[in-house]
């Protein structure tokens, strides 16, 4: 066969940017619905596959690992208050995509390939959270400590907001993730629907992750087989870093819209990399929501940085930008600083004419929420982002100087407001997620060792704090603990109780330990 270009995937010099068009995941069909207590729950049976992907028109295919066969999987609407069910299946073969340090946490006495999924940001039982130790391997032929049951249930009792479903095995979610498990969860409500929003095919979910390729086109993942010589090999390097971008799984796509108002639900599914990310032309967004939701109002923000894991709403007026070829741009804020590659994401070409006249608002007014009152907090914890030397001299992120397998420590009572400060010590910053609850960011503030008592509280004033960023505002389940600060924040748990856990959304720390327990009691 002839070769039109010579392409070589590990190059992003070696390709052109911008020719494959964005594609939109579809929307995930339930097998069944049942009935239960005289209500229809839609019921969806999700298998994970492999199979060959195309990342960019150049390239071969590349193996993958997708919910039924796709990555980004099919996205799951769902709407507020109205259950669903959903079988996860693991049909993925014995062996790992990735080679697999089994060295971590959970890796040495246990199949490869293990899988559970977890929906982030859901309030949800315990029992369906996704708990890394309730991982099951192909056919359930074993499973983890912490598994209980085959089908999960989502009663989706939250507002309207995007989640995402990803693989959270303990040990190997960065490998699970990067390999291409993760998809998009929407919960619809009557609040948001009211409020005349862009929809249909103006409401497109993107994802955006970095990945790396090998010269056949094959994922390329590090096995760090340098130096020191008592690693283990493969090791698990301490972050990754890829020097393409993909998103919803085409590297650098377009996409041509009309000259009118469109949607994006932004996330972040990378495992390490933050973007920082704005519009080639100057323009603005309009910000909607944030992580759990829509914003009490919506505000204009010419740029804002994405940790791993976060999520952001907004609303891109293209009527003004006619004709105009536009790049999202990554540049101030993006850890690691971006390159000429990795600097830019996707471009929007305005060149599509307007089908009908757009009707849709960007309302002022979203979402009466009540904020939390933190001076009704229950109780303070001060957690240090520390770190120690593992046996084989790697760094290891940590979490109050606790292991994944310590003792439970953050105890929480149900029904209670916690306040906790999170006192990140490294010198770049760590994206901190707790599952099940949605918290407020009240403030940060830089710290010496004389804002600490003897046991190492944080003396906590709360006016000496400065604000969160304008789009971190409203209700978050990721927050970036930003590098010799202190970053507070304030949840209420309202619902559930049980065995859930919080972590470093870095998937190289969470799964080396920079994850631990969290306990909600009655
Ligand atoms: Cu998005 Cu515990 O994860
Ligand atoms: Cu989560
Ligand atoms: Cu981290």
């Amino acid at each position: 066969m002839e070769e039109k270009f010579r392409v070589d995937p590990s190059d992003p010099a070696t390709f052109p940017k911008f020719i494959d068009h964005l594609t939109v995941p579809p929307l995930a069909t339930p097998e069944k619905t049942y009935d239960y207590h005289s209500q229809d729950i839609p019921y969806y049976k999700i298998m994970m596959k492999e199979v060959r992907h195309r990342f960019h028109k150049l390239f071969p295919t590349t193996r993958i690992w997708g919910y039924n066969g796709m990555s980004p999987g099919p996205t799951i609407e769902a709407s507020k208050d109205a259950a669903v069910h959903v079988r996860w299946v693991n049909s993925l073969p014995e062996k790992h995509l990735i080679p697999v340090d089994k060295t971590l946490h959970g890796t040495i006495d246990t199949p490869e390939v293990r899988t559970v999924v977890h929906l982030h940001g859901a309030n949800v039982a315990a029992d369906s959270d996704g708990h890394p130790d309730a991982w099951y391997s192909r056919n359930y032929e074993a499973v983890g400590h912490a598994f209980t049951r085959r089908v999960y249930k989502y009663t989706n009792h939250q507002p309207g907001t995007t989640l995402w479903y990803h693989d959270h095995a303990v040990g190997i979610t960065r490998l699970n993730v990067y390999a291409g498990l993760a998809g998009f969860y929407l919960i619809r409500d009557r609040l948001e629907e009211r409020l005349n929003l862009p929809r249909g095919p103006y409401e497109i979910p993107l994802m955006i992750q970095d990945k790396a390729f090998n010269e056949d086109g094959s994922l390329f993942y590090p096995d760090n087989a340098t130096p020191p010589v008592n690693k283990p090999v493969p090791s698990t390097p301490s972050f990754f870093i890829g020097n393409t971008i993909a998103v919803n799984g085409k590297l650098w796509p377009y996409l041509n819209v009309e000259p009118r108002k469109y949607r994006f639900r932004i996330l972040n599914a990378s495992n390490l990399r933050a973007y920082g990310l704005s519009l080639s032309n100057g323009g603005i967004f309009h910000q909607i929501g944030t992580d759990q939701g829509l914003l009490q109002n919506s505000v204009e923000i010419d740029s804002f940085v994405l940790e791993p894991a976060e999520r952001i709403d907004l609303i891109i007026d293209f009527s003004q930008y006619r004709g105009q070829e536009i790049t999202l741009v990554n540049g101030e804020g993006s850890t690691p600083p971006a390159d000429a590659d990795t600097g830019v994401i996707m471009k929007f070409r305005v060149v599509l004419p307007l089908k009908r006249p757009d009707t849709s608002d960007i309302p002022e007014d979203l979402f009466p929420y009540h904020p939390i009152n933190p001076s009704l907090a229950y109780r303070e914890r001060t957690l240090h982002l520390d770190e120690t030397v593992d046996r084989y001299g790697r760094v290891m992120h940590l979490l109050d100087d606790r292991m994944w397998h310590d003792p439970v420590t953050e105890i929480v009572k149900k029904d209670t407001i916690e306040i906790w400060h999170l006192v990140n010590h490294f010198d770049f910053p760590h994206p901190i997620h707790v599952h099940l609850v949605d918290f407020e960011i009240l403030g940060r503030k830089p710290f010496t060792v004389a804002d600490f008592d003897k046991k190492g509280n944080y003396k906590y004033v709360p006016q000496s704090l400065s604000p969160p960023e304008i789009y971190e505002r409203g209700l978050k389940d990721v927050v970036r603990a930003t590098p010799g600060e202190v970053t507070t924040i304030a949840m209420h748990f309202k619902e559930h109780t049980g065995d859930y856990i919080w972590h470093c959304h870095i998937l190289e720390h969470e799964d080396n330990d920079m994850m631990r327990p969290l306990k909600v009691v009655d």
